[in-house]
């Protein structure tokens, strides 16, 4: 699948502009801060609905206006899909094919979008929110049930958690069970889903991550162990556990175990990447791990996913760069850098420069 054309108004610095994309290799350059990496945000907010770097929808409209504006026409196995997005101060509403949706969910599996940039490297080396965000952001885009099951999960985990500072003990002790069979039932759907999906991005990813290396060091991605069983066992577990810690749940005033506190585990020849791999192999791993991502969206649906490279060309050396340029054949990838003619080695390439929030012409 691939994204003929977008449209921005009012999006971050931007103020009204068109593009047109190649369904091959489009590479978005200009100095720093023009507004590239808006660009390469718009595209992946209308594939997912989120945004990979502002925690507030606000944030993306541009300063001094009230609303954004964002759109774009997919060309996929069924066809052309319309996706429109106005982004208010107060909420957002998304149009598929004119349609309004009224959940997120029905966005998702449109379009798949893979991204990348050198944050990413958090994915690797920061604590296990990062894991947890792209697990969910990628299973997300496969499973409508997962997304479903994630929202839900999270909303009475957050009652729970309100719960549990209620300074009425037996209101307390009353009312967990009752949420608890809920909350594991979802807890079980995410866990199920999250082992299956690692089962098989696990030896995507320590193929690309050889490819990558050739064949120089061994990547592996384990996920919780802890979670063996079907979801009715697993959600019966995880029911007990939480019974079990009643008392430590309510003195901390918050919920301790579960989803939402997961890990998995990544090694580079068997060893922790998180506390010994250097920077280029943090950078190495984490981008094999997108491209293994890249490769479940294709199994899963047939299609390639989008896939966004932003600003991760000049922190690659130069076979890295040959390497990852030569696995962008056959979909459409979306590249933002400072000088273009780093990424071109002979292949035909759409070039947009981008000046102050619009296409230099
Ligand atoms: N909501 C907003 N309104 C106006 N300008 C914004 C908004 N958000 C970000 N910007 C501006 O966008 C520019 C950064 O754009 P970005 O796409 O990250 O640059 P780059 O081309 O380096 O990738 C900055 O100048 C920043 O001030
Ligand atoms: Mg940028």
């Amino acid at each position: 699948m691939h994204i003929k054309n977008l449209y921005l108004k009012n999006f971050r610095n931007y103020g009204e502009e068109r593009f047109e994309f190649s369904p091959a290799l489009n590479v978005l350059f200009g100095k720093n801060a023009q507004g590239k990496t808006n660009c390469a945000e718009a595209v992946f907010y209308l594939c997912t609905g989120t945004s990979m770097r502002a925690r507030r929808d606000r944030q993306m409209i541009k300063e001094g206006q009230t609303s954004a504006n964002i759109g774009c026409v997919c060309c996929g196995r069924y066809g052309d899909v319309t996706i429109d997005a106005v982004i208010g101060e107060s909420g957002r509403e998304i149009r598929v094919n004119g349609n309004k949706i009224s959940r997120n969910a029905d966005l998702l599996g449109n379009v798949y979008a893979v991204f990348f940039s050198p944050q990413e490297l958090r994915l690797i080396q920061d604590g296990p929110d990062e894991r947890r965000r792209f697990l969910n952001i990628s299973i997300s885009q496969l499973s409508k049930s997962y997304y479903t099951a994630l929202s839900r999960y999270n909303k009475i985990l957050e009652q729970r958690n309100n719960l549990l500072k209620n300074r009425d003990i037996s209101l307390v002790m009353d009312t967990l069970p009752v949420w608890d069979v809920q909350l594991c039932r979802y807890a079980a759907e995410i866990a199920v889903r999250r082992t299956e999906y690692l089962k098989k991005l696990s030896p995507l990813a320590e193929e690309a991550h050889a490819y990558l290396t050739d064949g120089q060091e061994k990547l592996e991605i384990s996920p919780e162990k802890k979670y063996k069983g079907d979801e009715e066992e697993l959600s019966a577990r995880l029911f007990d556990e939480l019974s079990n810690n009643y008392d430590r749940d309510i003195r901390l005033g918050y919920t301790a175990s579960g989803p939402h506190r997961d890990d998995l585990d990544i090694t580079i020849n068997g060893q922790d990447a998180k506390n010994f791999a250097s920077q280029g192999q943090t950078r190495t791993a984490a981008l094999a791990i997108k491209l293994a991502e890249v490769n479940i969206f294709r199994e899963a649906c047939g299609e390639y996913p989008v896939l966004i490279l932003d600003d991760v060309m000049s922190e690659l050396d130069l076979p890295r760069r040959k390497k990852l340029v030569a696995r962008t054949e056959g979909l459409q990838t979306i590249i933002t850098c400072t000088h273009a003619e780093r990424v071109l080695y002979g292949r035909e390439v759409n070039k947009i420069m981008i000046e102050g929030g619009a296409i230099k012409r």
